[in-house]
């Protein structure tokens, strides 16, 4: 019985060992997930932005401008908390300050709102001025919630 006894002890120790073991990796996987799924909407917005400055009809802004509208929107649930990874910029003010965070957001979103109902128009010279419009608001977040570049 007391054979018995230790071993149960023994595997409780390993099992707690084990569920120890699982939490900082499962954190670790949640911050890399958030990290790529941010940094993905990002260069996504980025890239429509450039195809935008570089289109010809107004007809073919309308999809990349609601692409920037639908990234900017899921920016807020992109940056749960303690997701800094090695490679993020994220500066960890971000989240002792949320609601200003949040605001900045909601400001990008304001003017890409704007920035798909210029397309939708189909004036093409107003939805390429638009842009750097939207950008400027993309950059008044980085100035204050993203660090210098690494490497
Ligand atoms: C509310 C803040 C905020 C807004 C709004 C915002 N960004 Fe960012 N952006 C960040 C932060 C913080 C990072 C760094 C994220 C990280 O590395 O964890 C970043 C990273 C980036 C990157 C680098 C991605 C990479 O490869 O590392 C690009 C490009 C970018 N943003 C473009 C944009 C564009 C374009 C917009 C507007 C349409 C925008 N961002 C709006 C905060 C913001």
């Amino acid at each position: 019985m007391k054979f018995l006894s230790a071993i149960l002890v023994a595997t409780a120790v390993a099992f707690g060992a084990l569920t120890i073991g699982f939490t900082a990796p499962g954190q670790a996987q949640d911050a890399a997930a958030a990290w790529k799924a941010r940094t993905d909407a990002m260069k996504g917005s980025g890239g429509a932005a450039a195809r935008i400055n570089k289109a010809e009809d107004a007809k073919a802004t309308v999809e990349d401008a609601k692409t920037i509208q639908a990234n900017v929107a899921k920016l807020g649930g992109l940056f749960p908390a303690g997701s800094i990874t090695p490679e993020s910029r994220a500066k960890p003010e971000i989240w002792t300050n949320m609601d200003d965070f949040k605001a900045k957001i909601a400001a990008v979103q304001k003017e890409a709102d704007t920035l798909v109902a210029t397309a939708e128009k189909g004036d093409l010279a107003a939805t390429k001025a638009q842009v750097p419009v939207v950008i400027a608001a993309c950059n008044v977040c980085h100035s204050a919630y993203r660090g210098p570049a690494k490497q």
